[in-house]
């Protein structure tokens, strides 16, 4: 289904994918509901969604190059104001009559920009500021009509405008932090020129998204596989928030989740929700499944098979159900379709038929977060009243502890690995904690992103009290890093990482060594399997 879009809604045409992401969240982290949608989308068939206002992205390509990234010229006489940025200003200017070329040198990083005369967008912003640049082209001549509002010593056209016609662009970047007045040049744009709302609220949305899922679903049963992760489990709360009992949960326990998870996944849904639940308890079945396989991907490739499985034997015995509700998320949708097109997201394509429905099996999809961003979500599981411990959960592979413990999954080396991955979870959620209470961000610099223990296939000599011991190491993995594309090994200080040490061979039976991985993404992967 098609979300309904709030009445107030900004258009980030998408020059290149990853640019228009940062825009689109910028302006909700506004209050402003925007979606990103393909550059060169139809005049009419944009005018059709009706943007209250148009905001066009950066891109890494030159406006002349054969293959550019191109727009409908026809979306300027929409008679809704436009916002340009970098390619979004020289496409706007190429567009509209003006003149674009290359400028001597390239213009990359913070640069200092003085304003030139007073415009609506730059209100209330310094004379002379610092902005982020990172071009080589650049507009020569600007359109009839429009005139130069700021400079920099490389760049004579950093920022334009036609008050007229509510068009404005910039050649730096406003949406990344590094520009200093960046937000309150989007504000600038949003509320004054637009006369935008801040309503894009988390109790908005919940009451919007309620409101649609009770009318898509009716009075038919949903059913929703709970994993323990985030996405899932804010997809629970809020359709079970639109529905009540109408939706049941199915809870496929493969025996591989960290310690603790199982039992919070039954406390937040059962007791504090009290969402109709089965806890599968395929635990045995996963061991049987797994007994002798020491390859990777093989154990990959079973578990996940048997997931759905699973999944639908249970979705089978219940009856009258006719949705599946899912926790897909805005990123999974752009990243299916961007990645395939070379930047663009013109061909945002489904992923649904991913799910392996049996044989005369099939229930139609709700994904209530298919528009929403990773930090939304967290928020708005929040606002639903889900616990921080599961709503701030670090990201956990599907096979679970399984890829982590290096060859044969036996009982006994699940439990060591249990055991010495909470505390490693234990005293670094601790160490995460003072620096979000020293910085007061979540994920700042030195804090760690993914953290856990490893369990190698291998023994080591030890020796405890007066006895030789041979016994198993445990590895230590936490990295920084912000999307899991890259990463770096986390500089932890070194009682934390001695405390970790201690806790371990001295609180897990079997363990007598322990070691830090300190290898970055690339060369390594985060996992080590
Ligand atoms: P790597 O190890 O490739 O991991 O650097 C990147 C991110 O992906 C997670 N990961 C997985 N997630 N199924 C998943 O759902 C998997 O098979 C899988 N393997 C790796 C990993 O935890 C990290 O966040």
């Amino acid at each position: 289904m098609v979300p309904s879009r709030p009445q107030q809604f900004v258009a980030v045409l998408d020059f290149g994918a990853q640019y228009g992401q940062l825009i689109a969240r910028r302006v909700r982290d506004l209050h402003v509901y925007s979606e990103i949608v393909p550059c060169d989308i139809p005049a009419d068939e944009l005018a059709s969604m009706g943007p209250a206002a148009i905001i066009l992205s950066g891109g890494p390509a030159s406006v002349y190059a054969d293959d550019a990234p191109d727009m409908d010229a026809a979306v300027f006489e929409l008679g809704v104001p436009v916002l340009g940025f970098c390619y979004g200003q020289q496409i706007m200017a190429a567009k509209l009559g003006g003149l674009v070329g290359h400028t001597d040198k390239g213009e990359y990083g913070p640069a200092q920009l003085g304003r030139a005369g007073r415009s609506r967008l730059l209100e209330g912003t310094p004379a002379v500021q610092t902005v982020w640049m990172s071009h080589r082209d650049a507009v020569k001549v600007v359109p009839e009509g429009f005139s130069i509002i700021a400079s920099t010593d490389v760049c004579p056209v950093a920022a334009m405008e036609c008050a007229e016609r509510n068009l404005y662009a910039t050649q730096f970047h406003p949406e990344v932090r590094h520009t200093a007045n960046g937000t309150t040049m989007l504000e600038n744009f949003l509320f004054e020129i637009c006369g935008l709302q801040r309503t894009w609220t988390m109790e908005g949305v919940i009451e919007e998204k309620v409101g649609e899922i009770r009318a898509q679903v009716g009075d038919a049963r949903v059913i929703l596989g709970l994993s323990g992760g985030v996405d899932s489990s804010v997809v629970a709360a809020l359709v079970h928030r639109a529905i009540g009992d109408q939706l049941t949960c199915v809870f496929v326990n493969h025996g591989m989740l960290r310690k603790g998870e199982p039992e919070l996944v039954e406390q937040v849904f059962r007791d504090q929700f009290d969402v109709p639940l089965v806890h599968v308890h395929t635990e045995e079945r996963y061991a049987r499944l797994l007994a002798g396989v020491t390859d990777p991907e093989e154990k990959r490739r079973r578990i996940g098979t048997e997931f759905w499985k699973v999944f639908f034997e249970e979705a089978q015995r219940l009856d009258g159900v006719r949705f599946m509700a899912q926790g897909t998320i805005y990123p999974d949708i752009i990243e299916s379709g961007a990645r395939k097109t070379g930047g663009k997201a013109s061909t945002i394509k489904s992923h649904h038929n991913l799910i392996p429905f049996p044989e005369g099996v099939h229930f139609d999809l709700i994904e209530p977060l298919d528009h929403f961003f990773k930090d939304e979500v967290r928020a708005l599981g929040l606002a639903l009243g889900l616990p921080e411990a599961m709503v701030y959960r670090q990201p956990f592979p599907g096979p679970g502890l399984a890829i982590r413990i290096i060859g044969e999954v036996t009982p006994e080396k699940l439990g060591i690995l249990k055991e010495a991955d909470a505390i490693v979870r234990e005293e670094l959620d601790d160490y995460n904690q003072r620096l979000f209470e020293e910085t007061g961000e979540r994920n700042s610099e030195h804090s760690c992103w993914q953290y856990f223990a490893v369990l190698p296939d291998i023994r080591s000599v030890g020796v405890m009290g007066d006895e030789r011991t041979y016994r198993r190491p445990v590895i230590v993995r936490a990295v920084e890093s912000s999307d899991a594309m890259t990463a770096d090994w986390a500089k932890l200080p070194y009682e934390v990482l001695g405390r970790i040490s201690g806790r371990i061979v001295s609180e897990v039976e079997g363990v007598n060594r322990v070691v830090y991985d300190v290898t970055p993404k690339p060369p390594a992967t985060i996992e080590w399997e």
